[in-house]
């Protein structure tokens, strides 16, 4: 049997990372600013998240959400004090799509009604409804299609209100990420996220905040959407919440019912699972990661807005998008090869780069020193 080939890999093998770093399995050292794919937060084997892992192994585990799991309960608990957001309530799952997909589908439950506002630009995820709500079309077959998702333009507040003004009352939710990441790093303006807000709260319509990319910390507040002062309804989890164990998440406002069986999973919430994303939040905490998400972010924007030889550089914290004037895949191939530094990509010509929440004034420089030769 062979491995489908549904993905363009990077001619590189990872076999052992630490901190920022990786090497690959001739032994050359990566500064690893892409974290496979924004998953990586607190850092490649971090001890305290080693060490839990394998103890909570060591117990047990696993067990499904037919007994009690304690660990889950102190997961919720610091995930509201470090979120600020103590009075949600946390359903826990395995992926960033059926995050999303749970949250639609509550909101739909919740108000009985049936259509999705999405925005161009949008990734939520490949299952069902998650890549019908995705802007790209690729990623829907057939079978995924809908008349229930209406695409509006990102950050056009215009088109927003005339679509409530005629179905607000059809609509169920707006998913919305706080920065865009897959189409490559293009902020939900703060007067926009207000906006959603305002409308949703006079047509009866749920906000769920696709948080998956953009939360946790990256961009140096926990929920990116937090930039604009708004509570969503529904904050969606996962990447970085297990720094690299599938684990997910939603976290609920508590005006919503919760019934037996509306939601459910065999792996969400597992005790090894929850060892994970415990010890994530540990770390986060004991080493102020948002802190330094802000610090050295705002420092990589600062730096990189003074070459003018590129065409622009979005983002906040450690969420970075440098759009390169022409194609600028040989300038990611040359990071990589003659630099050794991964960064993620966004076509057609944005370099992404999402390192891990523990980079550092030094690790910004080595980058900053390579492009800048790059791009010479
Ligand atoms: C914003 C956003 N939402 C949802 C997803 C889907 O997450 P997963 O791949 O874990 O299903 C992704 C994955 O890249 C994402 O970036």
């Amino acid at each position: 049997m062979k491995i489908i080939e549904v993905y363009k890999r990077l001619d590189l093998e990872i076999t052992k990372g630490k901190g920022c770093f990786v090497w690959d399995k001739s032994g050359t050292q990566y500064l690893d600013m892409f974290g496979g794919h924004a998953v990586i937060s607190v850092g490649h084997t971090h001890p305290h998240y080693v060490s839990e892992v394998s103890r909570q192994l060591n117990l047990l585990g696993f067990y499904s959400n037919s007994v009690r799991i304690s660990i889950q309960e102190q997961i919720a608990d610091k995930l509201g004090k470090i979120s600020g957001k103590e009075n949600y309530n946390l359903f826990l799952c395995n992926s960033g799509a059926e995050a999303n997909e749970n949250a639609l589908k509550l909101a739909s439950y919740q108000n009985g009604r049936k259509k999705v506002v999405a925005f161009t630009g949008s990734f939520h995820g490949r299952t069902s409804l998650t890549a019908a709500a995705t802007n790209i079309s690729a990623i829907a077959a057939p079978v995924n299609e809908t008349t229930h998702v209406i695409f509006l333009p990102h950050n056009d507040l215009n088109a927003l209100e005339a679509t409530f003004s005629e179905m607000g009352n059809e609509i169920s939710s707006v998913i919305i990420e706080g920065i865009q990441g897959v189409s490559g790093i293009h902020i939900s303006q703060n007067e926009f996220l207000q906006k959603i807000r305002r409308l949703c709260d006079q047509y009866g319509a749920y906000l769920i905040a696709d948080a998956i990319q953009c939360g946790y910390g990256r961009t140096g507040s926990f929920f990116s959407h937090d930039y604009s002062g708004i509570n969503a309804d529904i904050y969606t989890l996962a990447k970085g919440m297990g720094n690299g164990f599938p684990v997910a998440g939603l976290m609920i406002n508590p005006l919503f019912k919760s019934e037996y069986g509306s939601l459910g999973t065999t792996f969400g919430g597992n005790p090894l699972a929850c060892s994970a994303a415990l010890a994530v939040l540990n770390i986060i905490e004991e080493e102020r990661l948002i802190e330094n998400a802000n610090l050295i972010g705002n420092y990589l924007l600062k730096e990189l807005r003074k070459f003018n030889n590129l065409k622009e550089v979005r983002g906040r914290g450690l969420m970075i998008g440098i759009e390169t004037v022409d194609e600028f895949e040989n300038i990611r191939t040359a990071l990589i090869n003659k630099h050794h530094i991964i960064t993620g990509e966004a076509k057609p010509n944005v370099i992404r780069l999402l390192p891990p929440l523990n980079f550092t004034y030094d690790h910004a420089d080595l980058f900053l020193t390579a492009l800048e030769k790059e791009l010479a």
